[in-house]
Parts: structure tokens; sequence; C-alpha cells
């Protein structure tokens, strides 16, 4: 029999403590032990449960049981998430999380600590939810040079988003009714701010190139300057509007990361990933381009995650899982030089008709635009361009009080 505690009691901790228990059969059989449930930490109190007798209270309960081989954090936050988890890894236990904040911001370190103590320390749950990612990039993929991970990362923003669109719904609505079915975080800023996405693109990154990339260095934007007219405008333009993660390595051997809500045309395959389903797609150089796609965030998604890296931490308990990366540095992510590209571009005025000729004199009457009288602005989506020259080109047009510009994916 190997003992697992569980830390945290929350969305996905009570989805794994739930799998772990009420599937405990099918699990003995897959790794041929028994998993047993001995602890679970959490400072609320939980009663009425067929396993409220596991509850305790105190870290150092787990800490200092021997029996305990696999620990699971699903707290959350760097504190006191770090200090517990580095300390289960120095006691020799292996440790499987689902905390993307704390992998996005001490994966090199804790791996390497779980490398010094023998134990693992896995995370397939903290990217994409339910989608097996991080092991099929490290192994399955592990012939290739992984050139450029981009894609829906966030299923909240993902789910909001995709109900502004269809069902017409504001923004506070969506928001609310992603936190009612468990896909936002605790502080939902975390998601409408792209921080959320950010750690995601930093995990990926750092595996699949190899060096930790730290959410500082990701340019990150969320949602929030997302409305429903932008919406609206992308559907004339046969898109939607995504926020996309990306990170892509330069011939220079840096790389470039950042998160951003993209106009995606409705031919790529990105648009049609709707509500909380995610999608990756990871560019390898001998496999080309390759997609992961499913729920993105909820209780059951994730926990199954979780609780296949415990029992795969059970399968080798005394091998390692070989995962790991080099420490980042801070001139490793440079997001000054990016690729030509086209961009959406909306332009309000107090005066329409100078908006449309001052428009017309600087990206020339070919250039189709939508214009709006009656809220006295222009949008369009530019010819591949550099950000640069486009940013001169708007700032040299007169009357202008309201711009907003988005990436594209086409
Ligand atoms: N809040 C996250 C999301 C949960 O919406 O994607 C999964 O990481």
């Amino acid at each position: 029999m190997v003992n697992v505690a569980i830390m945290g009691h929350g969305v996905v901790g009570s989805g794994v403590a739930e799998i772990l228990i009420n599937h405990a059969d099918r699990i003995a059989e897959k790794v041929k032990a028994a998993v047993n449930v001995k602890y679970i930490l959490d400072l609320r109190d939980f009663d009425g449960l067929s396993y409220s007798d596991k509850f305790i209270k105190d870290f150092g309960i787990i800490l200092n049981d021997d029996e305990i081989k696999v620990v699971v954090e699903v707290m959350g936050g760097i504190n006191p998430a770090y200090d517990f988890v580095k300390s289960c890894l120095l006691a020799k236990k292996s440790v499987v999380t689902s905390n993307k904040e704390l992998v996005a911001a001490k994966g090199a370190e804790l791996l390497r600590i779980a490398e010094e103590n023998n134990v693992n320390f896995l995370f397939e749950a903290s990217v994409g939810g339910g989608i097996p990612i991080l092991r099929p990039m490290a192994q399955c993929l592990a012939a290739n040079e992984i050139n450029e991970i981009y894609g829906i990362l966030n299923g909240t923003t993902n789910y909001i988003l995709n109900k502004m669109i269809v069902d017409n719904m504001d923004f506070d609505a969506a928001l609310a009714l992603a936190q009612e079915k468990g896909f936002a975080e605790r502080d939902p800023a975390a998601d409408i701010e792209g921080h959320d996405a950010c750690r995601k693109i930093c995990i990926l990154a750092s595996l699949g190139f190899g060096k930790h990339v730290y959410p500082e260095q990701v340019k990150t934007e969320g949602i929030t300057g997302v409305t429903l007219d932008d919406a609206e405008y992308a559907d004339k333009f046969n898109c939607v509007i995504k926020l996309i993660g990306s990170a892509k390595k330069l011939p220079n051997g840096k790389i470039t990361a950042f998160v951003r809500p993209t106009v995606v045309s409705r031919e790529c395959i990105l648009a049609s990933v709707n509500g909380v389903f995610n999608a990756i797609m990871v560019n390898g150089d001998e496999t080309g381009e390759v997609m992961f796609y499913g729920k993105g965030a909820g209780k059951r998604p994730t926990a199954s995650a979780v609780v296949a890296d415990v029992m795969d931490c059970v399968k080798h308990i005394n091998a390692r899982k070989y995962l790991s990366w080099e420490d980042g540095s801070p001139d490793y992510v440079d997001n000054s030089v990016e690729e030509k590209q086209k961009f959406y571009v909306r332009i309000k005025s107090q005066n329409y008709q100078l908006l449309k000729s001052e428009f017309i004199r600087v990206f020339g009457e070919n250039t189709f635009f939508i214009g709006n009288e009656f809220s006295k602005e222009l949008v369009f989506i530019s010819d591949v361009t550099d950000e640069n020259e486009l940013k001169m080109q708007l700032d040299s047009l007169k009357g202008v009080c309201g711009l907003t510009v988005f990436h594209t994916l086409f």
C-alpha cells in the first residue's frame, strides 16, 4: 500500500480526493498497489463527508510521517505551497501539483531538489487541465527540437469570450457563470488579466525549450480591453477574439513570449476552440505542428490529471521520471522584435468625416474598413506590417480620441 496526503480541499483538491477514494479499486489494479489517502490538509472543517476523518490542520503531520510517499499540493499560490513542497521533496516524498503559479516561479529549483533527493515532482495538471500536454511534450516529442508553442491556455477567458460572441452576454455575467462552474481562479483577476495563461506559457516554454522562463519575462495583456463591439467587428472580418499565449525560438537562441488578446481568422483551427476548451499547438522540427485539445479547467478534468501523476509516482516510487530544465536568465526572453503580421485596428474620433479622410490619406483608398458613423469609429485589418511602422502611421492620424490595436492570427 502507498500512502498519499492531499494538501488543499478546494475545487481541484476535493476532485482528487473523490477520484482516489471512489475509484480506489480501478487505481489499485492499474498501479498494482493500493493507494490510500491518509491525510487531507486544510484549515477549514469538512464535516459530513465519507472521508471527514482524514482532515488535519498541521502540515508537520504529513512531513514527519515516513509512511507518506506521495504528497499532492492543490492549495494554489506561492505561500505556503513553496515551503511545503520544498520540505516534502527534501524529506524524500514525491510531490504532485496543479499549482501553475508555483511551477512557473520555482519549477527549475523544485525539479532540481526532486532530482537530488531521487523523488519525483510532477505537474501535468498545471497546464491545460485534463489535457495530456507536458508528458507528451517531454516523452513523445522528445526526438524533436521544439520551435514554437502557442494556443488557448485559459478556460475561463475562452468561456467568457465565447459567451460574449455567441450569446451576446456581457463580460460580468459571463465571468459569474465561469466562477459558478469552477473554472475561474480564486481571484479571477488572474484569469482575466492574463496571469494564469502567462504562468502556463512559462511552464510550456521552460519544458519545451529547456530553460526556465519566468512570468515577469512574458509580455502579458488580458481581456479586460476587449469589448462586445470588438467581438462584433471581428465577426464581420470573419474572425473571433481569443486570448493567445505564445513562445517562440528566435534565430539568436533567445525566445519571445507573450499573452494577449488576438483576432483569430475563422480559417485558423484555434477559432473553433470554444467554451472551457483549451488547445495547445506545439511545433517540432520533425513532427511539424501537433495540437493538444480538451477541457482546460474544471474540477474533474484537472483532478484526473493530478491523479494520473499520483499513479505515475506510485509506479516510480524508487525511480525518477526525467523531467527537468535549466535555470533561466534575465536576457533569455527578448520581446523587442516580432515577426511582421496583420493587425486589427479600431479608431475613434469626435469627427467621423475627418477620421475617414485622414484614414484614406494615411492608409490609401484601397484599404478596406468598416465605418460606423453613429459611434464615430472605423475598424480595419492592416496588411502584413511591422508594429512600429503601424504605430507611426496611427500616430500621424489627426483627430483620434481612442485606439484599440490587437495582434492577429491568420
Ligand atoms: N482558471 C484556470 C482556467 C483553471 O480557467 O483555465 C485551469 O488552470
